[in-house]
């Protein structure tokens, strides 16, 4: 299984574990920290930033899905954690499931390639494309990857989708052509309780054809 945990291009590659060690930060500077009270707002660099980090809140815009969303998070807050719970209104199309960077069920699209979100900072997220599966097609609009999941019936109780979906997306937009073992391998870092990986890679293939006339 492709371990997705240190992934890029997530902005520094730093794991919400490396975090909690004290490891380095990335890209953190210039944000705004709301104080305690959720009303002061300063400008902090990211050393100041990461001394907050267990209180303080720090103000910043991620690029989600094309749009610049405003949210308020601590430091030690996953991009998962972001989507989820922080954003008004929230996104949770993305899954939480192993919450330790083993399932790809929180897989999201940082600078078009997959990253397991429940490992990355929210903070690290700033100022890169995020892309989540609200951001592919539409219930009346579906990607070609949607589309061909539901033409196979890749899914049983569905909270490992989210995760294939954008794991496959990835792959086909860098890999139009992408043969069924490559497909396997952009995958390999995602695991589906209930074995639908027949129907899965079918929809992968199928996306595949689709993807590629
Ligand atoms: S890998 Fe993130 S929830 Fe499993
Ligand atoms: S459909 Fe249930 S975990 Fe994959």
């Amino acid at each position: 299984m492709t371990d997705r945990t240190n992934q890029p291009p997530s902005p520094s590659s730093l794991s919400r574990r490396a975090f909690l060690k004290g490891g380095v930060v990335a890209s953190l500077t210039g944000a705004a920290v709301a104080g305690p009270n959720g009303t002061e707002s300063v400008s902090v660099t990211r050393e100041s930033a990461i001394a907050t980090s267990l209180k303080g809140k720090v103000a910043v815009t991620l690029e989600i899905n094309g749009a610049a969303r405003d949210v308020s998070v601590e430091p030690r807050t996953t991009l998962l954690g972001a989507l989820r719970d922080h954003l008004e209104p929230a996104l949770t199309g993305t899954k939480l499931v192993c919450d330790g960077g083993n399932c790809g069920a929180c897989t999201v699209l940082i600078d078009g390639a997959p990253v397991a979100s429940c490992m990355t900072l929210a903070l690290d997220a700033v100022g890169h494309n995020i892309r989540t599966i609200e951001g592919l097609g539409k219930p009346d609009d579906l990607s070609v990857v949607q589309e061909a999941f539901c033409a196979e019936d890749g899914l049983m109780c569905g909270f490992c989708t989210p995760g294939f979906v954008m794991a496959i997306t990835a792959e086909l937009e860098s890999n139009p052509r992408a043969t069924l073992d490559e497909l396997k391998n952009s995958c390999a870092g995602n695991l589906c309780r209930c074995g639908t990986y027949p129907q899965i890679f079918d929809a992968a293939v199928r996306a595949a054809r689709g993807a590629s006339k």
